[in-house]
């Protein structure tokens, strides 16, 4: 499965929703995730995440490890998005933030 890191978190750009066949991506407040019983690894997502937010299961940093639980437990708590929206207000001043996670709206 694809996983949802931390660069996402308060910059929820959604440009990755509209190329995802399965629809797997679920919305929060200031992040997403994607259902890993969904996903079907097609990667289509990754290049369209403008901070680099996605990324491989097996390809995760250390420090983001965690994400993956993380993933399937908030994918089964939030609706589904499959159309963009605009980003977040201040997406463009959280991007280059690396440590968020304190920040996430569950
Ligand atoms: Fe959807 Fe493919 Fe991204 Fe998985 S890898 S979330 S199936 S677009
Ligand atoms: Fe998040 Fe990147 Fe999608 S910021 S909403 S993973 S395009």
């Amino acid at each position: 499965t694809f996983v949802v890191t931390e660069a996402c978190i308060r910059c929820k750009y959604t440009d990755c929703v509209s190329v995802c066949p399965v629809d797997c991506f679920h919305e929060g407040p200031n992040f997403l995730a994607i259902d890993p019983q969904a996903c079907i690894d097609c990667a289509v997502c990754v290049p369209e995440c403008p901070v680099n937010a996605i990324v491989a299961d097996h390809e995760l940093a250390p420090e983001q490890q965690h994400f993956l639980q993380l993933n399937a437990t908030l994918a089964g708590q939030w609706p589904v998005i499959n159309a963009a929206r605009e980003p977040l207000p201040d997406a463009e001043q959280w991007a280059g933030v690396t440590s968020k996670l304190d920040h996430l709206v569950q």
